[in-house]
Order: structure tokens, then sequence, then C-alpha cells
């Protein structure tokens, strides 16, 4: 059955490749290699055999056009994208703030890495435009869009306040914020933040949650690490940041510090997207259909593998 099977697909297989467009298409070439595989069935029914292949060839028809008419829409989103101001010269700058690992940070190289700004070039390449980055203070990026940048990607959650400034692409990720303290330390719910010395990055979701907690003495910071560094220091008694560095940076001094999930806190999760200009609906399309192509084509999943769940801080 093995081989049968192995036939069949290489039937659908070749006709992919050879880039046949229809379903009656993929669905003629699986039955004929069916039809082929046949003789070689040993101990198999040839009637088990074209119901495999039949059933095979309509999973790849119906998987083959769906795929079909989501990319022609995803593309033709794309070709409009190109009439966007934003995207006039050809490319796309982009503002972010690289002291947010695995999210961005500094590569070896000096310039600018991470899982966004690998995302960012992708959608670029989707785009067909170029990809400049500037690394810039995270408080200042959603001024900035418009004027100084067409986007920026830095982690940054979809919010009210932010929405009345800028449009969001499509979530890309799913993040909440998470406390870090000492490793001794006896914080474990939301009570126990109440009159605490807390730090965090300024402008940022964790900073508006130190907003609103009952006497709080707030420190804020340009660079979210500088936080994490004066926790060390017995400057703070906790800092409230994203996820993903919240782990990052506890992984580096795991036996000072350790992080505890904002489930705990009852914070609300969050979603990072791309913030551009405002009513810029032409280029908000071209960019979610990219994210979308990404999506499809594996280059997202590969990018979390890569970035994310193998991001080791040095
Ligand atoms: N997700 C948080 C926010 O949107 C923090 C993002 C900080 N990003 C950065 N690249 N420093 O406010």
């Amino acid at each position: 059955m093995k081989k049968v099977l192995a036939l069949v697909l290489s039937g659908i297989m070749a006709c992919s490749l050879a880039g046949c467009g229809s379903a009656a298409e993929t669905g003629e070439a699986a039955s004929s290699a069916a039809n082929a595989a046949v003789s070689e069935a040993a101990g198999v029914s040839a009637s088990d055999v074209k119901a495999a292949a039949d059933t095979a060839s309509s999973v790849a028809g119906e998987a083959m056009s769906a795929a079909g008419e989501v990319s022609s829409d995803a593309q033709s989103a794309i070709t409009a994208a190109l009439s966007s101001s934003a995207l006039s010269d050809g490319t796309l700058t982009v503002g972010t703030n690289a002291a947010f690992p695995p999210f961005e940070y500094i590569g070896d190289d000096g310039n600018p890495d991470g899982f966004d700004i690998a995302l960012i070039n992708a959608i670029g390449e989707k785009l067909g435009v170029k990809v400049e980055v500037q690394d810039m203070e995270f408080d200042s990026l959603v001024t900035s869009i418009g004027n100084k940048i067409d986007v920026a990607i830095a982690g940054m959650t979809v919010t009210d306040e932010r929405k009345q400034q800028v449009s969001f692409s499509d979530p890309y990720y799913e993040a909440v914020q998470y406390v870090i303290v000492p490793a001794d330390s006896t914080i474990a719910t939301a009570d126990d933040l109440k009159g605490l010395k807390l730090g965090c990055q300024l402008g940022t979701t964790g900073n508006f949650i130190i907003d609103e907690i009952d006497g709080a003495t707030e420190q804020t910071y340009d660079k979210a690490i500088d936080a994490v560094n004066d926790l060390i220091n017995g400057k703070l008694d906790a800092v409230i940041i994203d996820k993903n560095p919240a782990e990052v940076f506890v992984s580096k001094y795991s036996d000072k510090l350790k992080a505890i999930d904002g489930k705990d806190f009852d914070f609300d999760t969050e979603d990072y997207a791309i913030a551009m200009p405002k009513d810029d609906t032409v280029l908000q399309l071209g960019v979610n259909a990219a994210l979308e192509l990404l999506k499809t084509d594996g280059t997202y999943d590969k990018l979390v593998e890569q970035y994310i769940a193998n991001y080791s801080a040095d």
C-alpha cells in the first residue's frame, strides 16, 4: 500500500511541479499514477487503489485551488500596495528599537537583527521593495510614522490609544507582560505589587500597567535591560516587561532573577502588529497579504523556529 500511495503522491507532485493549474488536471495526474500503481500493487485490490487515488486527488485538488485563490487575492493586494506613498521611493523605511530580544537586538555585524527584522525583510521581499531599518527609541516610533519612517515593527502591542495615531497590520504574535523579580522574592499576585518600586521601558504596555498600580513608584528607562540591571542592583522591586524578552534577560541572570507569568497578576494577553500611517489602507492590505503568504508558504514558522524557539542569550 505504501508503494501505491507513493506513486499516487508522486503523480500529484509531478503535476504541481509542472504547474498544472486546475483541480481536474491534478485529479487526472493522480488517477493515471494510480492506474500505473495498480499493476505494481501486490496484494491490494484495484478498487482499493482507485479509491485511495480518488481521495488523494480530490484532497490535492481542493488544496491547490484554495491556495490558488488565496495567493491571487494576496497578489492583487500587493500590487495595489505599491501605489501607497510610503512605497513610492521603492523602499520601506522601518523603525524599530533594537533592545528587545528575541524580536530585535543589535546583531554581531552592528545592525538590527531578530525575529521582527527578519519578518519585515520577508514582507519587503513579497512587496518587491527594499527594506531599510532604523534603530530609535521605542517611545518615538509612533510619532515618527509617516515622517521619519514608513512603518514600525518593534514587538509593538496593538492598543486603542495607539490606534488613534496609527493603523496596525493583522497581529503576528501573541504576548503578555511578565514580572521579573529577585530569585528569592515572595511577590506572586497583583496585590503584592502595590506600593512597590517598579521599573519598565518608557512608553510600553508594561509602563501603562505600572501607571495603574496603587501606590507604586514608577521608574522608566529607555532600554529595558537598564531596568533589569537596576533590579539586580537592588534599586527596584520588580520589572514589568513582555514575556519573551523577560525570559531572555532572566536566562542571563538565572541565579539572581526569576520571571513570573503575567497571568498570575491578571494581565491581559497582547497582540504584536506592524504600525503604519493611519488609514493607509492599500499599504495595510498589502502588508497583510504579504504576512498571509509568509504564513502559508512556511516562512513565518521557520522564522519563529529560528529566532524565537532557538534564541540563545550569550
Ligand atoms: N509590547 C510592548 C509595547 O508595545 C513593548 C514593546 C517594546 N519593544 C521594543 N522594541 N523595545 O508597548
